[in-house]
């Protein structure tokens, strides 16, 4: 019987079975090698080492155990319900061990093998698919590097670590982006709380993982995505729609934007990249946030993961350089939210945090002597103005200011200011001690960047947010 492969829409199915997936009881590593360094035989050190408390069970019909483990030479062997199986054998043998798993009853499987679409091997991609269909096994990929769940120490993947812990859920037409964005997440503090590689996308698609982490996953705020190009676009922009009135917001990063990039989309996962405008488009219904490079993807989710959205186009910058402060307020204009002057009554109150040679017009010059308290201050007053939608905080080092210090001080203000609803980013300029201040506040759940600009981009999208939930709330 022909089955129409395009997905026929949200799948229910699929939606109740990702979770023994992404948060599965027992995993199942079909292939896994007895040889070190075989992508099989890392799968099963990552479970091991990455501490996933669930069972673990290696398939092999040549081995008797894997790692210290017990081997089983097929799925049907295992004496145990198998949530996720885990497949690393050989693509022409893909479809034999996928009806094992079928007939095993396992619920959901990770393909990691290649060699399907991506080389123009179509029908074995739709023939395992068919298979998995039949048997109502969601199936993520094939041409994967695996999923990863921060949260219960799952490592099913050959990716190196687990990634720094946190709400961001990331799914990526990529798995080289993936292995490699992990030592970011650490680097930078960029919290994840589950990662899928998608590959191929031959059977569950963006939709359907972007509907389970908006309205299944409750440790997951905030959805960051590498996408090449779908098939199923409408279903698409339902699952971002779905997402924003579940009040979470998705990120995305279109690869193949380029003439060329189209082209290499093409032989990288055999997915048509599109026309951009026709995907910007399509972003734009979504209520998606579209970034333009990788530091975008991890600076605008780690500010929506840990800031509330900004309520107005307000925007107060606070600095004791004026330097940052142009170079924020251009960048004010280029992400959709130009600075206007600081209301009168505020500038009166701000002039107790600044000597009278300060600027109290936007952005707010404190001046370079300007101490802990002088930002506390100000930043704490501008917060509770009426009518303020967000404060960027801006700092250049100075050798009268410890860099730590004053980020705890700023730390304490946006803890007042996100009381009130106020968003709060921060730039801290400088050397190593003044990074180390800048990490220690992403620690605390305030986003600082290197940079004024990124801290102003990640303001930008914190009311491209706002203005999303207004407007579903009002269209719906
Ligand atoms: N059931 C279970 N295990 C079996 C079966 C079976 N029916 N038949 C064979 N095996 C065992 C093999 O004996 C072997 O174990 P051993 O090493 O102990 O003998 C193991 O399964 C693996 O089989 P091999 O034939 O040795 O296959 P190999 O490990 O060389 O390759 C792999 C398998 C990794 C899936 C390969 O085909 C592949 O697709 N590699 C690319 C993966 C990839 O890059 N994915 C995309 C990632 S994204 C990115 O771009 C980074």
């Amino acid at each position: 019987m022909a089955i129409e492969l395009k997905i026929p829409g949200i799948r229910e199915y699929v939606l109740d079975r990702l979770d023994a997936i992404l948060n599965p009881k027992s995993v199942a590593v079909v292939g896994a090698s007895r040889k070190e360094g075989k992508i099989g035989h890392t799968v099963v050190k990552n479970l091991i080492q990455g501490g996933f408390k669930g069972k673990i069970y290696p398939i092999n019909p040549k081995a008797d155990e894997i790692l210290g483990l017990k081997a089983y030479p097929s799925l049907k062997d295992v004496p145990d319900e198998v949530d996720l199986a885990i497949i690393v054998v050989p693509a022409k043998i893909t479809p034999q061990v996928i009806r094992e798993a079928g007939e095993k009853g396992v619920k959901g499987l990770v393909v990691i093998t290649a060699g399907f679409s991506e080389v123009g091997n179509k029908e074995l991609e739709d023939e395992i698919v068919r298979i998995a269909r039949e048997y109502k096994m969601p199936l993520i990929g094939p041409n994967v590097v695996g999923v990863l769940n921060a949260n219960v120490n799952l490592n099913a993947s050959f990716a190196q670590d687990l990634p720094y812990p946190g709400k961001i859920a990331f799914i990526s037409q990529s798995g080289a982006l993936v292995i490699g964005l992990i030592g970011w997440t650490h680097m930078y503090r960029v919290g994840i709380s589950k990662i899928v590689s998608i590959g191929n996308k031959a059977d569950v698609d963006f939709s359907e993982l972007i509907t389970y982490f908006a309205e299944r996953d409750p440790e997951t705020k905030v959805i960051a995505i590498y996408m090449e190009g779908t098939d199923a676009g409408r279903e698409l922009v339902e699952a971002t729609k779905r997402a924003m009135k579940a009040g979470k917001v998705v990120v995305i990063l279109k690869g193949g934007r380029s003439k060329r990039g189209e082209l290499a989309t093409m032989s990288h996962t055999g997915s048509l990249a599109g026309s951009a405008k026709v995907y910007q488009a399509a972003f734009k219904q979504g209520y998606v946030i579209e970034v333009d490079n990788l530091t975008e993807l991890y600076d605008v989710p780690l500010a929506l993961a840990n800031q509330p959205p900004a309520k107005n186009d307000n925007i107060i910058v606070i600095t004791n350089g004026g330097g940052a402060g142009v170079l924020a307020t251009d960048a004010a204009e280029r992400y959709g939210i130009p600075l206007s002057d600081t209301p009168s009554e505020l500038k009166k109150i701000l002039r107790n945090f600044m000597p009278p040679f300060g600027s109290d017009k936007n952005p707010v010059d404190l001046t370079g002597q300007a101490n802990e308290e002088d930002y506390y201050g100000a930043i704490v007053e501008t917060a509770k103005f009426p009518g303020v939608g967000g404060i960027v905080a801006l700092y250049c080092h100075t050798a009268i200011t410890d860099p730590m210090k004053l980020a705890q001080k700023i730390r304490d203000a946006a803890k007042v200011a996100n009381e009130r609803g106020i968003p709060v980013t921060v730039s801290m300029i400088g050397g190593e001690e003044v990074e180390r201040a800048n990490l220690w506040l992403r620690e605390q759940g305030v986003p600082a960047y290197p940079t004024p600009e990124r801290a102003v981009r990640a303001m930008g999208a914190l009311r491209q947010f706002g203005r999303y939930l207004e407007k579903i709330k009002r269209v719906s």
